[in-house]
């Protein structure tokens, strides 16, 4: 059974191809496996960061690629063209963690009438949230736009759902606003959309090219480009949440807020721009800390009991979505040149703030 995958040179993510594998025949399927097609995949800066980040955090494991290459894991659907799991149809809808890839075998564990779990060894060791499938096969929130959304922004507004929570439960640390970096990636707004429902100012920063973007989401009272940072005023105190890894804008923001910086949260790396030299612990102001998403999900899963965390999160949610028709436009790409294309123009800064890509290596 020929799989077509997309693999990217570990060292060099600017190389890229399309290779084709071998799977299993169905009918040769171990029990409990499934052989899923994967039909369609969201793509963006977040999915740079798996690649960056890959030997760091044991993405590169989750798919095998050839040596020296790595497949980009990416959120979206898979439907089960072969099961030998007695619980689970041919025909079934999966919502989950895929490689760039037309086919993957998973092997069905702990299968339940919402999910599953892939128990392929090399899949251990990593967040559960990477090996569990939702089953949502006739679930309209899984179908249609409704799913393009899930699968662009789901997996991001968690982050945004728990950062903002982190930030409330903390009294914003005594800040009066909020700053985001990269405020135009999805991320960044999804977070916006949250801290400014709760009245607290929110400024985000941007490059010039997508500040007009930012100022019509109407979710932050305040944009500012980067090469402009230092004319916000420095009389109140303010906290940092960092989605563009940029360490030279960070000690920019450090020097110029000083002690009014409360707090200073490092998220993501869009810019990919860290300076070795700029020791951040002499940095004016609260201490750069990054922001480890599994410890605070698993404080509040443990505080709110069970299903405490998706109740709360599905409310935010159902506030968030609503916003998604006027602020995304979903972009479809079909086959081995859309995805390459894709990939590589989100690689370097190319996909337009409003654009949300959706990606699949069959034609
Ligand atoms: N720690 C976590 O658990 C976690 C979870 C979710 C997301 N994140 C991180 O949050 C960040 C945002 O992810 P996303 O998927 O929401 O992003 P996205 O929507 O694809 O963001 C696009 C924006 O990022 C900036 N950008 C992207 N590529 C760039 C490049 N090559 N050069 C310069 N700027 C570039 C630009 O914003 P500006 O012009 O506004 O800078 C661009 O508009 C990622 O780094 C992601 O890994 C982390």
């Amino acid at each position: 059974m020929p799989s077509t995958d997309f693999v990217v040179a570990r060292n060099d993510l600017q190389q890229c191809k399309v290779i084709e594998t071998q799977l299993p025949e169905a009918a040769a399927l171990p029990d409990q496996a499934l052989l899923v097609k994967v039909t369609r995949f969201a793509f963006t800066a977040n999915n740079i960061t798996y690649a960056v980040l890959g030997d760091h955090l044991k993405y590169w494991q989750l798919f095998p690629a050839p040596e020296g290459f790595g497949n980009v894991p990416v959120w979206g659907f898979g439907e089960v063209v072969a099961s030998k799991h007695p619980g689970i149809a041919a025909g079934e809808t999966l919502f989950g963690y895929f490689p760039m890839a037309t086919h993957l075998v998973i092997e069905a564990a702990d299968v339940s009438k919402r999910g599953l779990r892939d128990a392929a060894a090399h899949r251990q060791g990593v967040a559960p949230v990477y090996n569990a499938y939702v089953r949502v096969s006739g679930d309209p929130a899984f179908e249609g736009k409704q799913g393009d959304y899930q699968a662009l922004l789901r997996p991001l507004f968690m982050l945004s759902f728990l950062v903002d929570d982190f930030l409330a439960e903390n009294e914003f640390y005594g800040a009066k606003s909020v700053m985001l970096s990269s405020a135009s990636s999805k991320t960044a707004y999804g977070l916006a959309h949250l801290v400014h429902a709760r009245r607290i100012k929110v400024i985000g920063l941007t490059s010039a090219g997508n500040a007009d973007f930012v100022k019509s989401l109407g979710c932050y009272d305040e944009v500012v480009t980067y090469d402009n940072v230092s004319s916000l005023p420095t009389r109140s105190a303010v906290a940092y949440v960092d989605m563009a890894g940029n360490s030279p804008l960070r000690a920019t923001l450090h020097r110029h807020f000083g002690e009014q910086m409360k707090y200073s949260g490092i998220i993501g790396l869009t810019h990919r721009k860290s300076s070795p030299d700029e020791p951040e612990q002499l940095l004016p102001g609260a201490k750069p800390k990054f922001f480890f998403a599994p410890d605070h999900i698993r404080k509040r899963a443990k505080e709110w009991g069970p299903g405490g965390v998706d109740l709360r999160f599905g409310a935010a949610w159902s506030t968030f979505v609503p916003n998604l028709d006027r602020w995304m436009d979903v972009r479809e790409g079909h086959g081995p040149a859309a995805v390459q294309r894709g990939y590589l123009d989100t690689l370097n800064g190319r996909v337009p703030p409003d654009q949300g890509l959706i990606l699949s290596l069959s034609e």
